[in-house]
């Protein structure tokens, strides 16, 4: 779509809702099990597919999503560890899944293969395909997770009508490609601050990840009700240059509305964009606002001439890292 794409994101963005599809219809090789929590593990594009996991089900047993070297000191053989690692080779995963074996925990892999699949034999690996940059592989990692989730008995029959509403409507969405690219004129040359209700944090955080990686532009997020106690001080300083993003839900309670309306008085004059989800489920609105954004992020670099793929400071860092290979 722009020439600067050099590595054809766009046509990874037109797969999105086909890659849906594709890994919620795969086996994860789990049956049902019996544990008493559960722990995401995974890094950057791959860990968001577990926050996605957590807000949407909001379950009724402890899931913690852990984003570093070390797993939170309760995991024991009662634990099921997902480590999420597109590559395979993230340290921080690699050294979350040496120390859910310690533990004992019951372990699962999601990825493209790499040292984690290496690491994990003899448990269950949800293998996706490779060559994707992690980020844009989010929906495989999704719904990788959500199968491994729903093979293990963790996520109950009800939620099926929703997950069938999402996959239907998600092919729509780039429909809107047009309204994205006009949003995206407004967000040109600006820092985004994007603020949402309880439901759509993780939503927010990959919004937020997305402009830095595709569009290679700094953006920063904040919650609602918390951001109500602290942000909303001063917020009328903010530089000239800041455009506001508010997601909003279908289910907002009531007191979050009103703090939304407060938070817009305050915005007054100010360029503000409120952006909601699409269809009837909790699913679809997560899922069809993190398509529209990623679409967005998309724009915003062939505005600004770059390349959405490559994400240098990224790979620079990695090569840092590995001249001391982090001890497994
Ligand atoms: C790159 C990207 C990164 C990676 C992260 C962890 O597209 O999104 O945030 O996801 O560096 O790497 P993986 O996902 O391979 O474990």
């Amino acid at each position: 779509m722009y020439e600067c794409d050099r590595s054809n994101m766009w046509k990874l963005l037109e797969d999105f809702p086909k890659m849906c599809r594709q890994a919620f219809f795969a086996s994860s090789g789990l049956s049902p099990i019996k544990v008493s929590n559960v722990v995401v593990a995974g890094m950057g594009g791959s860990a968001i597919a577990g926050d996605v996991v957590k807000e949407w089900l909001n379950p009724p047993f402890p899931f913690e999503v852990c984003r570093g070297y070390h797993l939170p000191r309760w995991v024991s053989k009662d634990t099921l560890v997902i480590l999420i690692s597109y590559s395979g080779e993230t340290e921080e995963t690699l050294s979350c899944a040496k120390e859910a074996k310690m533990a004992g925990a019951k372990m699962v892999g999601v990825g493209s293969g790499g040292t984690l699949s290496r690491m994990l034999e003899g448990h269950p690996f949800v293998r996706v395909p490779t060559g994707l940059p992690p980020r844009a592989a989010f929906p495989y990692l999704f719904f990788s997770t959500v199968r491994v989730l729903k093979d293990a008995g963790l996520i109950s029959a009800e939620l099926d009508e929703e997950i069938s509403e999402a996959l239907e409507l998600l092919p729509l969405v780039k429909e809107r490609a047009e309204r994205a690219r006009e949003l995206s004129s407004k967000m040109l040359d600006k820092i985004v601050f994007i603020y949402a209700p309880p439901g759509l944090f993780s939503v927010a955080f990959r919004f937020k990840t997305q402009l830095n990686e595709n569009s290679k532009m700094p953006a920063k997020v904040d919650y609602l009700p918390e951001l109500c106690h602290n942000e909303i001080v001063g917020i009328r300083s903010t530089p000239s240059n800041v455009c506001f993003v508010l997601l909003r839900s279908r289910w907002e309670e009531e007191r979050i509305s009103i703090r939304m309306d407060f938070l817009k008085s305050l915005l007054e004059g100010r360029e503000v964009i409120e952006l909601r989800g699409e269809g009837k489920g909790r699913l679809a609105e997560m899922l069809s606002l993190i398509y529209f954004g990623d679409i967005i992020s998309y724009h915003l670099a062939g505005m600004r001439g770059i390349d959405p793929t490559p994400v240098e400071e990224i790979a620079r860092l990695k090569k840092v890292l590995s001249a001391k290979p982090f001890p497994l």
